[in-house]
């Protein structure tokens, strides 16, 4: 039984809480609005979801996931994170979420922003290639053959093992992609964002789960930038 925090509670983040939940793992639920704001879901979730400021969660997870909107990345906080794993959902939609001005201007690449803003994190991007309403639809137990199989990537090998076991525990088989840096294989716009998804590519449509076979081809398809 592991503490799972999360920094943002909107789709993904509500949505691997009850993956987790349903895993046995505890959960520490925050937002920008406060704990007060979050008192329904954590009462959905049961007795093992509590709620708590940012800060707070950020202390008290064993990992914890940051999944807010990439714009708002910088009031995730730096200090209690130190030393930490932390998992990165974050993907970079301009259009829809609104620009990053570092982003623009060529700074930091959107798949290496988050650890930017945490050098003494251990980063590890995952679950960012997985539609919210997909995520409970895809979850098998272990030696499934249609297991799907989602993608890591992260510069510290203790940190994507620890990872990797919570997405076991979670129903999915983690894909290791190799270093943090290697995560633009599977950002937005590339074929592995694509993999759980119809062959028309509709969301509404039920998840196709994609094995770690299936997503190899994928990331095989985009090279170096
Ligand atoms: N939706 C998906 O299927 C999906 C899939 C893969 C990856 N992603 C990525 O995952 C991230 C989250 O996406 P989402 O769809 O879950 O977003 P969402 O539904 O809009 O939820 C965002 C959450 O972040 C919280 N938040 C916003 N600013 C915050 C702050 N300063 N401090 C703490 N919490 C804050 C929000 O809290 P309030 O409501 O209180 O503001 C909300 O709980 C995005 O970067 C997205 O690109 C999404």
């Amino acid at each position: 039984m592991t503490t799972i925090s999360f920094i943002g509670s909107g789709r993904i983040g509500g949505a691997l809480a009850r993956l987790a939940v349903a895993a046995g793992h505890d959960v520490v639920l925050s937002n920008s609005r406060g704990p007060q704001s979050l008192r329904e879901t954590v009462t959905r979730l049961g007795s093992r979801a509590h709620a708590a400021s940012s800060t707070e969660a950020a202390a008290a997870g064993d990992l914890v996931v940051v999944t807010v909107p990439i714009r708002a990345y910088r009031q995730v906080p730096v200090e209690p994170l130190r030393g930490r794993v932390v998992i990165d959902t974050l993907n970079y939609d301009p259009a829809r979420q609104g620009t990053v001005p570092e982003i623009e201007a060529g700074t930091v690449p959107p798949h290496l922003l988050l650890q930017a803003h945490l050098p003494d994190a251990y980063v590890v991007k995952a679950f960012s290639t997985v539609f919210f309403r997909h995520l409970p639809q895809l979850a098998r137990q272990a030696g499934a053959p249609d297991r799907s199989a989602v993608p890591v990537a992260g510069d510290h090998a203790a940190a994507k093992a620890t990872v990797a076991a919570l997405i076991d525990s979670l129903g999915f088989d983690a894909y290791d992609v190799g270093p943090l840096a290697e995560s633009h294989r599977f950002a937005p716009g590339t074929p592995a964002q694509l993999a759980y998804l119809d062959p028309d590519g509709m969301f509404t449509a039920p998840a196709r789960p994609a094995t770690a076979a299936d997503l190899a081809a994928l990331l095989d398809r985009v090279t170096r930038p």
